[in-house]
């Protein structure tokens, strides 16, 4: 039998935490033979260029490229070679390799049974990973998914806020990201940082951030790899598209009221929402 990729105490603290909290989990993949350096090299030349994000850090500086002998590196190599360039990578959607796809199955499996009763199904299993040079920084933003970030080597720590706090996310911010006009970066203020909480992941460890939570990450002084599994959820559509329909009543001068936190499942707006969606494509 394979083993468990989250053992009874991260079921337990995920039991706590799901869907609306943000805090550590323990996790069993860090020795995972898909999850070596090498192991990834591969993947990352087996998935699709725009599945891929990277900069080779091999580039030169104050030199034009065209005098340079070409010795721009394959994104595997770069992999390789990612202790020593100022480089990162992101692999997008690994679910894409039915390697990974089993992998991403098998552990989000695991927590089924917590999910399920509370958010809905799950949909739209995704998989990322994250390698990166030391000190690296990722900015300020959000993202729409149900999110489990395993740290599998070196260290990072991410700073999540309250999603639910709209004096750092407005509720115009949402309405347009989940209408598709606007990028989940999120501008930053000094005053943020007080409602914030650093959590630090070592190999082993992983986090548990809702849906929409902002956060930013900085790397730690080695080379960091991070797997992130995420989901959405009959929840997270509803509550989506209950924004969207929030946009509308916004257009004809109301101020609607926000869509309600979890437990609350908004079906009223999302169910208006569908209907105007169909409604316009059948018009
Ligand atoms: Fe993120």
């Amino acid at each position: 039998m394979p083993i468990a990729v989250f053992p009874p105490e991260a079921r337990s603290a995920f039991t706590a935490l799901y869907p609306a909290r943000a805090d550590k989990l323990v996790h069993a993949l860090t020795d995972h033979p898909l999850l070596t350096l090498d192991a990834l090299a591969v993947l990352a030349e087996a998935l699709p260029a725009d599945s891929v994000e990277w900069n080779p850090g091999d580039l030169p500086i104050g030199i034009d490229p065209a005098d340079v002998p070409r010795a721009r590196r394959s994104v595997g190599e770069t992999i390789r070679a990612i202790d020593s360039a100022a480089s990162w990578v992101v692999l997008k959607r690994i679910e894409q390799v039915p390697a990974y796809a089993a992998l991403l199955r098998a552990a989000l499996d695991e927590l089924v049974d917590i999910v399920v009763p509370r958010t809905g199904r799950m949909h739209q299993l995704e998989g990322f990973v994250f390698v990166s040079s030391p000190g690296s920084v990722t900015p300020f933003h959000f993202d729409p998914e149900h999110n489990i970030l395993l740290q599998l080597r070196g260290t990072k720590t991410m700073t999540v806020f309250p999603g639910a706090d709209e004096r750092l996310l407005s509720a115009e911010a949402q309405e347009a990201f989940h209408l598709g006009e606007h990028h989940r970066n999120l501008p930053w203020d000094e005053a943020f940082a007080a409602h914030g909480a650093a959590v630090e992941l070592h190999p082993g460890e992983a986090i548990h951030v809702p849906v929409k939570s902002p956060h930013w990450v900085k790397n730690g002084p080695a080379l960091s790899i991070s797997l992130s599994l995420t989901w959405r959820s009959e929840w997270s559509y509803a509550e989506a598209d209950a924004r969207a329909f929030n946009r509308v009543l916004r257009g004809m001068g109301l101020r609607p009221r926000r869509p309600g936190a979890f437990p609350a499942r908004n079906r009223g707006k999302a169910l208006a929402w569908r209907l105007m969606r169909r409604l316009r494509v059948g018009g």
